[in-house]
């Protein structure tokens, strides 16, 4: 089988990764792709939003199943497109992927169909935005609509704050057009974590959960990111919190989609915050989480093929999937300055000490190849992730191993994982 695999970041590695241990897998194409990438996979040098670059691609070199693993192309319909040209495509279209595309059609969502979600008013103007905060509870929560690469989130402390985060959402259009309407939320306080599920339609099945790390800096400080670095499993989604989001949460949000008339094929990650009050859900993913992605799959037993297929064809009641009983870290190396701004071009050295090793793994991000050499090429470059028999003994392997590779302005957070010693 031929696989062609949208996108070009430590995800999409992770995901190649998985696919290339298949045995049912000839050949995998990848669309840009990177320099990890490009190890085990064809990267041709076609956007993840050149819609019709990639169709065209898909059908010449006949490939057999695309796996879209970015945000963009999937709230954008590129499943869609593929699906139109008759190519078997893992993700969901466009009127599901805005389960993620838009916060205020899922808010809506979850208001309707009772799931536990923070109190939460959608604005379409600023005035309205700003006569309801005056008499609101701070903190409060700010939410631009739309996609915003992670970063239309403003935690406001004061009202004046909250005003001026209105004025940069609807206003400045600081995250341009996904701050045409916007979310004003209820602050909430606990522990997040990432709950990754395949989907076919109408069955869910959980991943092993995991929790990221979205500062830039140690102990949670600085500016949110991408993400900094994850651990699965999470300690703290104990088996209680399981039963209570099987029972509330997971499948109430597949069946509503369906009654909605958007049924949902593909990943749906579920972000959640472990309130006082119970799980509740603080956002929808359409996708696989990046770095979660590194933690979990990497743990899975199944085929990824077997399970990818089971959710387009509707029959994911059929298999179990399953997880090793151990755990993995994934530390991300970054650009020194990442988020805001950084240098690229930097050779990376000292990739080829994780050769050969089963529980180790160099999951590329922003790198490529100059001249037979790896540069840096973005302000996460790698995503490092070791498997251990548990949480601490993959923290240190995933530690130890970050020692092995040199760039330029290399940067990371030392604590990923510090929730682990309080579980
Ligand atoms: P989101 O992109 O919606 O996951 O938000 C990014 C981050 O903002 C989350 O991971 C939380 O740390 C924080 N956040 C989002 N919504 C809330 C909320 N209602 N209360 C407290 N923190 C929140
Ligand atoms: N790591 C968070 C995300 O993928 O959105």
């Amino acid at each position: 089988m031929k696989v062609l695999i949208v996108g070009s970041g430590g995800r999409e590695h992770a995901i190649a990764t998985s696919v290339a241990k298949s045995s049912r897998v000839s050949k995998i194409f990848c669309a840009p792709g990177n320099a990890g990438i490009g190890q085990i996979a064809e990267c041709v040098p076609i956007g993840a939003m050149e819609f019709d670059k990639i169709v065209a691609f898909a059908k010449e070199k006949a490939v057999d199943l695309v796996i879209v693993g970015m945000d963009d192309p999937l709230v954008g319909g590129l499943v869609d497109e593929l699906e139109a040209a008759g190519i078997r495509t893992f993700g969901p279209r466009k009127n599901a992927a805005i389960l993620e595309g838009s916060k205020a059609f899922s808010k809506d969502l979850m208001k309707k169909y009772n799931i536990p979600t923070a109190a939460y008013e959608n604005f379409d103007n600023a005035e309205d935005a700003l006569r309801y905060l005056e008499t609101a509870k701070m903190p409060i929560v700010l939410k631009a609509d739309g996609l915003a690469l992670g970063k239309g989130v403003l935690i406001c402390n004061t009202l004046e704050e909250a005003k001026a985060g209105v004025n940069e959402i609807m206003l400045d259009k600081k995250f341009g057009t996904a701050g045409n309407r916007m979310v004003v939320e209820e602050f909430m306080t606990g522990r997040e974590v990432s709950v990754l599920s395949f989907v076919d339609g109408n069955t869910i099945q959980i991943m092993s959960s995991a929790q990221d790390h979205k500062r830039a800096k140690d102990g949670d400080e600085g500016l949110n990111t991408g993400g900094m670095g994850t651990f699965s499993p999470s300690p703290f989604y104990t088996e209680e919190v399981d039963a209570f989001c099987q029972k509330y949460i997971y499948q109430a949000t597949v069946d509503a989609m369906k009654a909605e008339g958007r049924e949902f094929k593909g990943v749906i990650f579920f972000g959640l915050m472990l309130t006082e009050d119970g799980p509740k859900v603080l956002e929808y993913n359409a996708r696989f989480g990046d770095p979660e992605a590194q933690v979990v799959l990497p743990r899975m037993k199944n085929d990824i093929i077997d399970v990818v297929e089971a959710c387009i064809d509707g029959t994911l009641d059929r298999i179990k999937v399953e997880f090793e009983d151990n755990a993995a870290v994934c530390v991300v190396l970054a650009s020194d300055g990442y988020p805001v701004s950084y240098e690229k071009g930097f050779e990376i050295t000292g990739l080829e000490a994780f050769e050969g090793k089963n529980d180790y793994f160099a999951f590329h991000a922003g790198t490529k190849s100059e001249g037979g050499k790896f540069v840096t090429n973005g302000g996460r470059v790698l995503g490092i992730t070791a498997k251990g028999d548990d949480l601490k003994q993959a923290r240190a392997k995933a530690y130890e191993a970050t020692e092995w590779v040199s760039f330029a302005n290399k940067y990371m957070r030392s604590d990923i994982g510090r929730a682990i010693d309080e579980a």
